[in-house]
């Protein structure tokens, strides 16, 4: 599995971003804390076989290692090589003996069937090209009875992908952010139709308030990667167009102003079923 995987310009296009933001990417501890809390939810124990898919600088990976201990086995799987290196230099600090990180395609892994207690996916699973059809993959991998964690975010979730989200709806553009999998229904359906049981689903209310240049500032423009959708929705606009919806994103932001700021929401769902 650690071979050069073949990535397509949609999945080229995170590893290299992720690759870019893996040097700052542990300054804050946001995704830390989120990957912890899949962690300990998942009720990970002492010498379980977990899998940590997207693992990123290793959050999740690094957090079951210290429970499954000794007897126990995690590998964290990414295609971005500057935030698996990340990851590995982390696990050395550690002297982590149980860990192993590799490059590969969480929706094309060569895995012995049958083989993990426990797979997640925390703070990616958005990012996957099929979300039916990952679930299905990773599915295989589970023991009978294993565990399968994700995090994903409501689709109230960031106001400036919200606000986004409704002004180019009038371009005729989809932008779908976290749509597919922003409703505790939909990440039901998803799961149940991938054949997980015994689905479970811990809603936290979380969010700020922000001010209107941090709100500005999160204007999705058609230069980065979009989750689940290439080439980015955005990029179908005219550069007249582009000029025109941002400046119609700032106008509907700045009618959310309070003053206290803008709210901005960061509804978490932490979504599991069993195999
Ligand atoms: C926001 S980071 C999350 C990292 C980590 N799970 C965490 O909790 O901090 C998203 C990660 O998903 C990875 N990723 C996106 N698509 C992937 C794919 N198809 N296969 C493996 N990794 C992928 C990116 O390279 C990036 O490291």
């Amino acid at each position: 599995m650690s071979h050069q995987p073949e990535l397509n310009k949609y999945k080229q296009e995170i590893a290299d971003l992720y690759t870019r933001r893996s040097q700052t990417y542990d300054n804050s501890d946001w995704h830390l804390q989120i990957a912890r809390r899949l962690v300990k939810y998942g009720r990970v124990s002492s010498g379980q076989q977990v899998l940590d898919i997207a693992t990123g600088t290793g959050h999740v990976a690094i957090a079951a290692a210290e429970i499954v201990g000794s007897e126990g086995r995690v590998i964290g799987i990414d295609i971005a090589t500057g935030m698996l290196d990340r990851a590995r230099n982390k696990a050395q600090e550690l002297s982590l003996k149980n860990t192993e990180f590799m490059l590969a395609d969480a929706e094309a892994l060569d895995f012995p069937v049958n083989s993990c207690d426990r797979i997640f996916c925390s703070s990616a699973f958005i990012w996957m090209s099929d979300l039916h059809t990952a679930l299905t993959h990773w599915h295989k991998f589970l023991k009978p009875g294993g565990i399968l964690g994700i995090h994903t975010f409501a689709d109230t979730a960031f106001v400036g992908g919200v606000v986004t989200q409704k002004v180019v709806k009038k371009y005729g553009i989809s932008f779908n952010m976290s749509k597919p999998t922003g409703t505790v229904k939909k990440c039901r359906s998803l799961l149940e139709q991938a054949g997980f049981k015994q689905i479970e689903i811990k809603i936290e209310q979380d969010g700020s308030y922000i001010s209107l240049e941090k709100a500005k500032a999160m204007w999705a423009g058609s230069s980065h990667p979009a989750p689940g959708q290439y080439p980015p929705p955005l990029s179908a606009l005219s550069t007249e167009q582009l000029g025109q919806a941002k400046a119609e994103f700032e106008v509907e932001l700045e009618a959310l102003q309070t003053e206290q700021g803008i709210w901005n929401d960061i509804t978490t769902f932490y979504v599991f079923g069993r195999k």
